[in-house]
């Protein structure tokens, strides 16, 4: 677990890095979830899904992995439109349990979704999606909710 959270520390750094270089904003969002993507081998599909501006719809931002047909997402469909519409973290740890799922690949068991605020209003979400059963803990939560943060600086 210690080499986790070291790991995980390594990361924020690299993204925080990422996050003041001089790309624009979507290089910065797709250097991100290439570097999660590639160094942590349970995340299988790392991406950002934008909140429409007076609507209530995310549409999808750069990601890595396979080309997903939902591109739109209404607030509450799915587990990206309920933590849309909940704002908050959801942690799926098998998704063949959830009625209320939008699946991209039979390849993929587990979903983690977080939003991402800017003064406390829903800019954006990190979504990750992993081939293996319970792949996320606690700690991954905290990473993420943590990446969500430095990333809200770029909106
Ligand atoms: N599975 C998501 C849809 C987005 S894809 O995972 C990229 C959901 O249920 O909202």
């Amino acid at each position: 677990m210690e080499n986790k959270k070291t790991a995980f520390n390594l990361f924020l750094e690299r993204i925080r890095k990422i996050k003041d270089s001089s790309l624009e904003r979507d290089e910065k969002l797709q250097d991100i979830s290439k570097l999660l993507k590639d160094n942590l081998p349970y995340y299988n599909w790392v991406g950002f899904y934008f909140a429409s501006p007076g609507k209530k719809e995310l549409f999808l931002g750069p990601f890595e992995g396979e080309a997903t047909e939902h591109r739109e997402i209404p607030f509450g469909k799915g587990i990206c439109g309920q933590a849309a519409e909940k704002k908050k973290t959801l942690l799926i740890q098998d998704v063949s349990q959830e009625r209320n799922y939008l699946s991209c690949s039979e390849a993929v068991k587990a979903e983690i979704v977080v939003p991402i605020f800017k003064n406390k209003k829903l800019v954006g979400e990190i979504d990750i999606d992993s081939h293996q059963l319970s792949p996320f803990s606690q700690e991954d939560k905290k990473f993420l909710e943590e990446v969500s943060r430095i990333i809200a600086e770029l909106f």
